[in-house]
C-alpha cells in the first residue's frame, strides 16, 4: 500500500542519485506547489538547492513576505529573491490581449530567472513544481492547450539544464499531504492554490498599479471574511478579479463613476471542473460592505456564478 512517506523516500533517494553533487535551482513564484517543490529538495540536497523566487510584483497582499517567512527563516531553504517588479510591469503597459500578457510574463520569469541562475555555480539541474494537472491542461500529453501555463515549456531552447520535475504525478491534494509532512505551516499549504502570473490574469485588459492596488485590498479583505468564516479549506479558491468595468453609483450625496470588482469562489477537486462555491449571503455581504467601504474606485461589487465548464476558473 502506496503512502505518502513511501513517495518521500523514494523521491529523496532519486534525486540524491540523479543529482550527485551537482547543484539545483528552482524558480519559485509565490504558489504551493514550487513552495513544496523547494522543500522537498531541500530535504534530498539541503545547500545544493538554489531557488530563485522571481517576484514579478503580481502577487497578493503579504505574500511575498510569508513565502520567505516560511521557507527560508522557517525552513532554512536556501532562497534568493529578485525583486523584477518595474520589469514585469514596463513590459505589461499597454498590452491587453490575455495570451499576450501571459506570454509577457513567462518569458519574462524565465529571463530574470536565467539571469540569477548564471550566479550559481554547477548548476546542471533545473526544478520545476509541475503537477499532473499542468502536464495535462497545457497540452503535453493533448493535442489542444486551453491556456499557455507559464511553468510548463516556454524555456529557451538552449537551455542548458537538465529538468527535474518530482510532482509531476501528483494532484493537488496529494502535494498538500506532502508539504505537510515536510513540515511547512499548515496555512500556507492548504493556500488555495495560485497562478504563476498571479494577479495579472485577475486584471482583466491592461494591468496598472491602480488596478493591482484595487484586486490586491479587495481580495485581502474577500480573504480575511472567508477565513472568519471558517470556509477557507472547503473552497478550493477564491479571490476577487477585475472586470475593467465602471459604473454609476452614489455615495452620501454625490454621485459616483467608479470600478465594480468581481468575487469568483469555486470548489473543485483538481482545477479541471468546478463548480461555483455557495458562499452564505451574510457571508457575502459583509465581504460586499467591506470592499466598497474600504477600497477605493470600488462602488459596486458582483459575484461569479458560473461553472468551470463552460467558464474557466481564472479570467484570462
Ligand atoms: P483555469 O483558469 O484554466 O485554471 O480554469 C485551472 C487552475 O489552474 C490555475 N492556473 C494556473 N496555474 N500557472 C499555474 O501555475 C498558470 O499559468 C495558471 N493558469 C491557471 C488556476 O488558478 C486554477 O487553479
Amino acid at each position: 500500500n502506496w503512502t505518502m512517506d513511501d513517495f518521500i523516500k523514494l523521491s529523496v533517494d532519486s534525486i540524491r542519485e540523479e543529482v550527485g553533487d551537482a547543484n539545483v535551482i528552482l524558480g519559485i513564484s509565490g504558489g504551493v506547489d514550487s513552495s513544496v517543490t523547494a522543500t522537498l529538495l531541500h530535504k534530498a540536497i539541503g545547500s545544493q538547492l538554489t531557488a530563485i523566487f522571481v517576484d514579478h510584483g503580481l502577487l497578493r497582499k503579504n505574500e511575498s513576505e510569508e513565502v520567505m517567512a516560511a521557507l527560508k527563516e522557517g525552513l532554512g531553504v536556501n532562497i534568493v529573491r529578485v525583486d523584477a517588479k518595474e520589469r514585469f510591469m514596463s513590459k505589461l503597459a499597454g498590452v491587453t490581449d490575455p495570451e499576450k500578457k501571459r506570454k509577457i510574463i513567462g518569458n519574462e520569469f524565465v529571463q530574470v530567472f536565467n539571469d540569477e541562475a548564471k550566479k550559481i555555480k554547477d548548476a546542471k539541474f533545473l526544478a520545476q513544481g509541475t503537477l499532473y494537472t499542468d502536464v495535462i491542461e497545457s497540452g503535453t500529453d493533448t493535442a489542444h492547450t486551453i491556456k499557455s501555463h507559464h511553468n510548463v515549456g516556454g524555456l529557451p531552447k538552449d537551455m542548458q539544464f537538465k529538468l527535474i520535475e518530482p510532482l509531476r504525478q501528483l494532484f493537488k491534494d496529494e502535494v498538500r499531504v506532502l508539504g505537510e509532512k515536510l513540515g511547512l505551516p499548515h496555512d500556507l499549504v492548504w493556500r488555495q492554490p495560485f497562478p504563476g502570473p498571479g494577479l495579472a490574469i485577475r486584471v482583466i485588459g491592461e494591468i496598472t498599479e491602480e488596478k493591482l492596488r484595487i484586486v490586491r485590498d479587495a481580495d485581502a479583505i474577500l480573504r480575511e471574511e472567508i477565513k472568519n468564516a471558517g470556509l477557507q479549506e472547503s473552497i478550493w479558491q477564491y479571490f476577487v478579479a477585475l472586470p475593467g468595468m465602471r459604473s454609476v453609483g452614489v455615495m452620501g450625496d454625490g454621485r459616483t463613476y467608479d470600478y465594480a470588482v468581481c468575487i469568483r469562489a469555486v470548489t473543485s477537486i483538481d482545477g479541471m471542473t468546478a463548480d461555483f462555491a455557495q458562499i452564505p449571503w451574510d457571508v457575502l455581504q459583509k465581504i460586499s460592505v467591506r470592499i466598497v467601504n474600504e477600497v477605493k474606485q470600488v462602488n459596486r461589487v458582483l459575484y461569479d456564478v458560473t461553472s468551470k465548464p463552460p467558464a474557466t476558473i481564472e479570467y484570462e
